[in-house]
């Protein structure tokens, strides 16, 4: 019998696991939001994944519902389970993932190592968290925020009154998150898989950079990391996995402080721009070991297949033309690189595809991906 995994939301994320679906012989149905998505090769349906009718006639007939984002409601995601319908990673792993000041809550209790935090409803309270730190912080909408947007470093609590004012008049309510700000050396994510009987498989750490508050490279695995810092990471990692029983991949997003501490900034649970290196650096790509994972079947080695991996996000592309006018050029000049495009429109700042070098070098295969994203630029 064919496997059947259903994919809500039709971003690259999606796209990407299409690949490794057709490979195995998994039958991949995506929800998607609108008709040209990049996932839309594998749409079985266009739908509004906050609708639970939607979703539900969409899980009708696949094995097991997982995601290309974090944001189906709650009450979707329970009247999927309601219905009997395998849903991973679950609701009660997602709420961690889908609101920041949940997530900071639950990683105090498992006694994860974080930046200091609090939760603000008014600019009073923010003003008494500014005070007590040095006059500045990060501030961040606790819900929906991507790629940077919903954080804010401030100085003043004036500078998040817009965001007070639409809590106010969110039925919700709640509060904003507030966290000090990081003197950090560098950024490290840390990627583990997780099946539901329990199996886990322990990616390398990388070491990611972000412009902007967007991902811009991933290297693989993160350069000058001793075993200490390797085993932390990944001890953090498996903790989180198991603690809030994540299942499919999980990302932990990791700040490395100048005094050698490393901090839990964030999670993903699904594939992760972090992770993109895998899909041509190592035995197992996350998008593959995600199919597995969701579907209860034996993880794949996460090992590199090389030393080291560069990935380049293809951020924006050229002003005129789609990405594979560049192709002829590109090929040509870097045959060494991986070329991923997702099928969107290039805009400014947008993430449109990426590139994977692998080699013995480090500096050299960052250089070469470097320079063969570039060929994507204007
Ligand atoms: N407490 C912090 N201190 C310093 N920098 C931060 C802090 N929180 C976030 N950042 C910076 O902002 C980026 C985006 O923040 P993050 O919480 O990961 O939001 P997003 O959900 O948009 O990825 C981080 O990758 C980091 O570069
Ligand atoms: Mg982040």
């Amino acid at each position: 019998m064919v496997l059947r995994v259903g994919v809500v939301g039709g971003g690259q994320l999606a796209r990407m696991m299409i690949a490794p679906a057709v490979e195995l012989g998994v039958d991949l149905r995506v929800l998607a939001e609108e008709e040209a998505m990049a996932a839309s090769l594998a749409a079985s349906a266009v739908g509004d994944y906050r609708d639970a009718d939607t979703v539900l006639a969409f899980a009708r007939d696949v094995d097991v519902v997982t995601f290309d984002h974090e944001h189906v409601p709650q009450d979707v995601l329970a009247a999927l389970v309601q219905a009997g319908i395998a849903v991973h990673p679950g609701p009660g792993a997602l709420r961690f993932a889908q609101d920041k000041l949940v997530m900071r809550a639950r990683l105090a209790e498992l006694g994860m190592p974080q930046p200091d935090w609090a939760a603000v409803s008014t600019t009073v309270e923010l003003q008494e968290f500014l005070d007590e730190h040095g006059g500045r912080a990060v501030v961040k909408t606790p819900r929906g925020g991507y790629d940077g947007k919903g954080v804010r470093v401030v100085s003043a609590a004036s500078e998040a009154d817009d965001w007070f004012a639409a809590l106010a008049e969110d039925a919700r309510g709640g509060a904003l998150l507030v966290e000090e700000l990081v003197d950090f050396s560098r950024e490290l994510a840390q990627q583990v898989a997780r099946r539901p009987s329990g199996e886990v498989a322990v990616y390398p750490v990388v070491e990611t950079v972000q412009r902007d508050g967007v991902c811009a490279e991933v290297l693989a695995p993160a350069p000058h990391a001793g075993d200490r810092l390797r085993e932390v990471a990944a001890g953090i990692g498996v903790a989180i996995a198991e603690g809030l029983e994540v299942t499919g991949m999980l990302a932990v997003e990791l700040f490395e402080t100048t005094d050698e501490r490393l901090l839990v900034n964030e999670l993903a649970m699904r594939p992760h721009n972090s992770g993109h290196w895998s899909q041509d650096g190592s035995v197992t790509s996350q998008f593959e070991q995600h199919l597995r994972a969701v579907l209860d079947l034996p993880l794949g080695d996460p090992a590199p297949r090389a030393p080291w991996s560069v990935m380049i996000n293809i951020l924006g592309g050229p002003a005129r033309g789609g990405l594979d006018e560049r192709f002829a050029a590109a090929m040509a000049e870097h045959p060494d690189a991986k070329v991923h495009t997702y099928g969107k429109t290039p805009r400014p700042g947008r993430k449109v595809g990426h590139v994977t070098v692998s080699g013995e070098d480090l500096d050299d295969v960052a250089y070469r991906a470097r320079a063969a994203a570039s060929s994507f630029l204007d």
